[in-house]
């Protein structure tokens, strides 16, 4: 959470990236599924990435929408702190779910969440993690600083798609992230880093 602003009540403006994995048509999710055969290597990436602590120990912050929430591996919900959207879940008996810290029903009511005491003094990097409405709300919250993108090069049938960012984001390359393009269970893919263009560093 370094370099968050921090008011006078305590409360903290963060910020938060965006982790997805699409298709050249975009797509992100087919039938409740990735639209592709599992990539290891990309599934190694996201994890290692979502679930890093902040150099002080502070544990990530992981924000999904209900069906992606019900759809992630069980690997994926351990060790951060799971924030899931839903207008729904709280009639559902899920909330009684150990490993989910809360349920907010926006993206904006997450953000706001964590930018407040307790909860924002003991939190890493946040992330947004999908599906489609979750990620047009993040990509446009002003607070959103970095989209992390594996673009697969291939089409996929899909019946969910990542919204249009380009115009407000411009490619960049990070040290820790390996830019080239790699193949994996017969599909060539690449790590891409895209930054708000109203984000000075
Ligand atoms: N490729 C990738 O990187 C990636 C990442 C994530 C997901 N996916 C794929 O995407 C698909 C799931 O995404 P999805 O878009 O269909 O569903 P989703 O966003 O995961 O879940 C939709 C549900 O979340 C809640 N929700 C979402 N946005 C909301 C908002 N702004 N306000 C209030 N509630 C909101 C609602 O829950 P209630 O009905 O309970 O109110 C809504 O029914 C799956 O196929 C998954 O595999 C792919």
């Amino acid at each position: 959470m370094s370099g968050d602003k921090v008011e006078e009540s305590g409360t903290k403006t963060v910020t938060f990236d965006v982790m997805v994995a699409m298709s050249d048509n975009r797509g992100i999710g087919n039938k409740l599924k990735l639209p592709w055969p599992t990539i290891k290597k990309d599934f190694e990436y996201y994890v290692e990435r979502v679930q890093r602590k902040s150099i002080d120990g502070k544990r990530s912050v992981n924000i999904r929408g209900r069906l992606t929430w019900d759809c992630t591996q069980e690997v994926e919900k351990y060790g951060v702190y799971n924030i899931v959207i839903s207008k729904s879940m709280k009639d559902s008996g899920q909330l009684e779910d150990p490993k989910i810290q809360k349920v907010c029903a926006s993206v904006q009511e997450a953000i706001d969440y964590c930018s407040s005491p307790p909860f924002c003094d003991e939190i890493g990097p946040v992330w947004i993690m999908g599906g489609a409405q979750v990620y047009e709300e993040a990509i446009n919250h002003p607070q959103c600083r970095y989209i992390f993108v594996t673009h697969i090069y291939r089409t996929f049938e899909a019946d969910t798609f990542f919204p249009k960012f380009e115009e407000q984001y411009e490619e960049i390359s990070l040290d820790d992230v390996d830019g080239s393009l790699q193949q994996d269970n017969g599909l060539m893919f690449q790590f891409k880093v895209y930054k708000k263009k109203s984000v000075t560093k």
